[in-house]
Formats: structure tokens, sequence, C-alpha cells
């Protein structure tokens, strides 16, 4: 969480500044600040709220002037939002922004009060700000090099010294940092789409690397001072990935972006009908003596992986389980040797989902990542990793990521099921065909719900509560459902598997608490209509998400969107555009920050 951005060159540089924050608040916007060198001193602007606020604040108060400077955009860990606890901080010789927490705070904090230092914030991150001051010794790098080995935690620090005005120093431990290379200027920042309106060449920062940039110059040293000589990496996106794109916000253009990232990502990996990942280190030979698949994540990248339970099971017969990570990470899990750990993530940098990786790699598993953001941790710690190619997903709310992360679980399903024998290749054809099918039936989906969407969303909005049901794979997809009305409505919802309503929770059934009942699977066609039936004669207003071709009494649901039949197996992938509309539309029309939700950001590298 929080974004870090720095800039040496020969522009002034708080606009750019800001800039690049603005492309990196999906991390965080509950106060921005920025510091820059203005006539050799170190000037500092910073302002509680959205980054809007900074603006203002400068237009009003005037903004510093000078070339070389660092910013910062926030989410609150220790100390509430507010102008004194955003960044930068300062000690006397240094100013700093930072991501990531600061675990051993309290101790160091004690060890300076000692040594007499004040502090003006609540902040763990004044806390480094002010030891790099108590271990100033001329030497930025040796000062930088000996409060790291004090700090426990993960951090991603921007630094400036007040001695060094051409300069910027980073650092990076656990938490993301890329130093972006560009013409007579370079940059830091936690992610890229800050920087790509500048350079699309970039370092990625590895674990207590320390970076040291001037305008002409970029420097990158390990933790004994050696240079190091790194591989420079270009994005394969640009400025337009990170833009709206001529949508209000960036959550329904990423809706939209979902056809051509399930191509991007599923059509390089299918050869002659037939799902081909080698590029990813998974072939037949390594993967086909699997006895137990765990599939490991968080939030949205968990419910892409219970789809993949049911998808896996089904096919290739081999037991899957799906934990959040962090309950896995602390329930001592069973897992070992011909075990296989898959971690689905979209960032590659969520904290628990890079630990339970770790801790599925210490207890002698083999793991998978599927990961869309290219060098990050989880990307470079697993053994075999597929990259999903949704380009950058700035909306906090994750809609085309978790579609490809669907895509991939069903391509990883046939290869394991092709790996184990349980299907032909005939019948694998079959399935990939149906897969490549599913962009195109999505842009129409897109086009026919879209009306739809939005009228169901105006009987939504008055809602306090609501439940999402299902069966089976329908269950799962009501997961993702259920999370993003609420991530971004503000309205209470749950996800209940359909049979189980009439186990308690059918007792909070009224006029007052719609539902949303997702009907795509042939088999279980009846039994969930039975469900939806038993909530509609008990007063619900009842929507269905359901496949065009089944017939459903009338008088059982009050509004239905179609969607087109194809193989039940794929069907998440297209139910789940209808609810990421009705959501979207839900959040728009009660007039919430769509792309922002409060509380919430993009990248939780905090456990
Ligand atoms: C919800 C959402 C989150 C993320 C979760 C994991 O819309 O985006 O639930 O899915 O925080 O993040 P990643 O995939 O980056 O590990």
């Amino acid at each position: 969480m929080c974004g870090i951005v720095g800039y040496a060159g020969s522009r002034d540089c708080s606009d750019v500044l800001v800039d690049a924050l603005s492309k990196l608040e999906y991390r965080g916007y509950d106060s921005a600040g920025i510091a820059v060198f203005e006539n050799g001193e170190i000037k500092v602007s910073k302002a509680q709220g959205k980054l809007e606020m900074l603006r203002k604040k400068m237009e009003a108060e005037g903004k510093p002037h000078g070339c070389v400077g660092i910013g910062h955009t926030r989410w609150a860990t220790h100390g509430e939002p507010s102008d004194v606890n955003s960044h930068p901080h300062s000690g006397a010789d240094v100013t700093i922004v930072h991501n990531g927490i600061i675990e051993n705070y309290r101790e160091l904090k004690d060890f300076l009060d000692s040594k007499g230092v004040e502090f003006v914030s609540e902040t763990d991150t004044e806390v480094v700000a002010q030891l790099l001051n108590y271990y100033y010794d001329g030497s930025p790098l040796d000062t930088i090099i000996k409060t790291i080995r004090e700090l426990e935690g993960s951090f991603a620090l921007g630094i400036i010294f007040a001695a060094f005005p051409d300069r910027i120093y980073a650092v990076r431990h656990e938490s993301p940092l890329i130093v972006g290379v560009g013409d007579g200027e370079n940059y830091i920042a936690s992610d890229v789409p800050a920087i790509l309106k500048y350079t699309r060449d970039y370092y990625l920062l590895d674990h207590d690397e320390i970076a040291v940039l001037t305008k002409d110059e970029v420097r990158i040293y390990d933790e004994h001072k050696e240079l190091v000589s790194k591989e420079l990496m270009t994005a394969d996106w640009d400025e337009s990935a990170a833009e709206k794109g001529g949508y209000e916000h960036f959550m329904i253009k990423e809706i939209h972006e979902q056809p051509n990232a399930i191509n991007m990502t599923v059509k390089p990996r299918i050869r002659d009908g037939l799902p081909n990942l080698e590029e990813c280190g998974i072939t037949h030979e390594n993967i086909k003596d699997f006895k137990n698949i765990f599939v490991v994540a968080c939030g949205t990248a968990m419910h892409a992986g219970l789809v993949g339970k049911y998808v896996i099971e089904k096919l290739a017969r081999v037991p899957v389980t799906v934990d959040i990570a962090s309950e896995f990470r602390y329930r001592s899990p069973i897992v070992g040797e011909g075990d296989l750990v898959i971690i689905i993530s979209q960032s590659g940098e969520t904290a628990d989902s890079l630990a339970a990786l770790r801790l599925a790699k210490s207890l002698g598993a083999k793991t998978l990542a599927i990961v869309n953001a290219k060098g990050s941790s989880i990307a470079r710690e697993a053994d075999m990793l597929i990259y999903t190619h949704a380009g950058p997903e700035i909306a906090v709310a994750s809609t085309k990521a978790y579609i490809v992360q669907l895509s991939v679980m069903y391509l990883f399903a046939f290869e394991l099921a092709l790996a184990k024998g349980r299907i032909t290749e005939e019948k694998c054809r079959k399935l990939t065909a149906s897969l490549l099918g599913v962009p195109d039936i999505i842009e129409k989906i897109l086009k026919s719900s879209l009306e739809k969407s939005q009228y169901i969303s105006t009987k939504l909005i008055s809602a306090d509560s609501l439940l999402y049901i299902g069966r089976g794979l329908d269950y799962a997809l009501s997961m993702e459902g259920s999370l993003k009305l609420k991530e971004i409505s503000y309205i209470h919802s749950e996800s209940y598997a359909a049979g189980e309503l009439k186990h308690g929770t059918i007792s909070l059934i009224t006029d007052e608490m719609p539902v949303i009942a997702v009907v795509t699977q042939s088999d279980l066609l009846e039994k969930t209509v039975s469900n939806i039936v038993e909530v509609k004669s008990r007063g619900a207003m009842v929507i269905i998400i359901s496949r065009e071709d089944f017939t459903i009494d009338e008088k059982a649901y009050d509004f239905r969107i179609d969607i087109p039949a194809m193989d039940d197996m794929l069907m998440p992938m297209l139910a789940a555009v209808p609810m990421q509309l009705v959501a979207y539309y839900t959040s728009v029309l009660r007039g919430n920050d769509v792309d922002k939700p409060r509380n919430l950001a993009k990248s939780v590298t905090v456990e």
C-alpha cells in the first residue's frame, strides 16, 4: 500500500511528481505529499485527502520549484490520515517517503527518544527518517546501509539528503520499487504506470538494493556497497494503458478490456488446439504426479481459485483445497513434497500470498504463480509461473485481472487433465476451442446486458443488504459478485450456497432483501430454481443471471439478465460480466468513488 515516486532531471518537477502519483493513487489515497529541492533547500508540501487536495493546496499556497524531488500517496497504517502524518517525513538532514510497515518501529522510537529525538507524527516512517538522520555521517550510502540493517518489516524508501540536492536515493526490502530510466532524467516509482508517460525502460530493484539517481546516471548497489549490473526492462504497454481512454472510470474501461485480456493471455498458450505451457516451466512430465493441489490467494484472486477447484477436480480428478492466504499461513497446513501450491495474485506483491508461497516452498511443495505484474516478488519466487496479460489494472476493484485468472485456471486444468490421462486430446481440443470463443461472447454480453444491468442497479441502490446465491460453479462466482458489489457500492452483501439457505440464512429474507441468483449450470438448474422460488415466496425481490436457453417460470423472479449458452464449465467467465456491470452501476448511482472505494488500496503489502 502507499505509492512512492521520485524524479531527478531538468524539469520543474512538482507537476511530474503529482502526475506520477496520480497513476499510483490506486495504492492509497488518504493523503499525499511531495518534497522538492528548491534553490538547494528541501521544500515540502503535503495535504490530507486525495491528491486533488494537494493540487489545490499547491495552487493556493504555491508549489515548490526544482528539478529533484520525491512524492507519496498514502494508505494509513500508523496514525490517522492527517496533514501531519502525511509523507514526506524529515529529520534535519534527510527527508523520505515510504511504502510498507516497519514492524520494530516502537523499539526504534524508544531508542531515538532516549537520544532526545523529537517526533511530530504518529507514523513508523518518521522513525525511519529520524534513524537515517541519527546515523547520518556525511555518506548517504553508508547511512542507508546502516539504517536498513536495523529495520524489520517491509519498506520501499525514496530518500533525499539535504547536502546532495542533485540526487535521490531509493532502497527496497519486500515492498516493490522500480527505477525508471529516461533521457537526461530518471525516476523511482512503486509501479510502472507512474512512469509510462515519460519512459518505458526501467530496472526492478531487488531486495536490499540501493539506487542512486541523478539526472544523468543511475547506479545500483547491493547491501555491501558493491555496484550491481541489472537487466533493463521495457514495459510492454504504453501510457494509454494506464489512462481512462474516454471512459468515465477505470473500472468500466477495464470491464470492456476483458475480451482482449483473455485473448492475450490464452491465445499464445494454445498450439494445435492443445494447451502449451512450456514457456511457463510446465510440462506433462512435471505436473502429472501431483497428488494434492492447494490454491492460495486473497479476495478476488481467491475466488478465481474457487472456480479453478471445480474445474481441476472435475477434469483432472485431483483434490484441490482453496485457502485464503492469511489463514493458510497460520494454520500449519499439511502440505509437502508431491503437492502443488498455486498462488494467484494480480499485483504479485500481496503480503499474505507472498508469505504463503514462501511457506509452501519451505515445506517442500512445488509452487506455481499466476500473476499479472511482471517481475513482482511472487512471480520471481515461484517454481513455475504463468503470467496473465491483463495490462495495468488501475481500478481498485478487480475485473479484468479476475477474468484472466479464470482463463489461466482453465488452461492449467486442461493441461493437468491431459497429463493425468483423464481427458483425450480430442476432448481437450473441444475445451480449448470453447475457451478461445469466450472473448467474442463477452463482447456480445457487454452490449446486450449493459442497459439491463443499469436498470437493475436502480432497483438495488436503496437496499441495505442483499444476497447472492448459486450452486456449484455458480456459488463460486456468487462470492465474487457479492464482493464486487459490496466493495464499491458499500451495500452489505453476502454470498450463499443456494441449498444452504434454509439452514439458517433464509430467516433474513424479507421484501427488503434483494436476492441475486446465478443460474448457469444445467445439472443444477432445477435445484437452484427451487431455492429461488423459496426466497421469492418469502417476499424477496429476485434478480437472476441465467443462461438464455434455460426455461424458468417467470413468477420465480422479478428481473432476468440472459447470457448466451456455452459449455457449463466455462459459464463463470460469461456470468462474471453482468455481475461486474451491476456492481459498477450501483456504485455510480450511489455517487461513490468507483475506482477508489473507501478504506481500500489496490496492492495490499501489509498483513
Ligand atoms: C477486490 C480485489 C482484492 C484483490 C486482493 C488480492 O476487487 O481486487 O480482493 O483480489 O487484494 O490482490 P492480488 O491479486 O494483487 O494478490
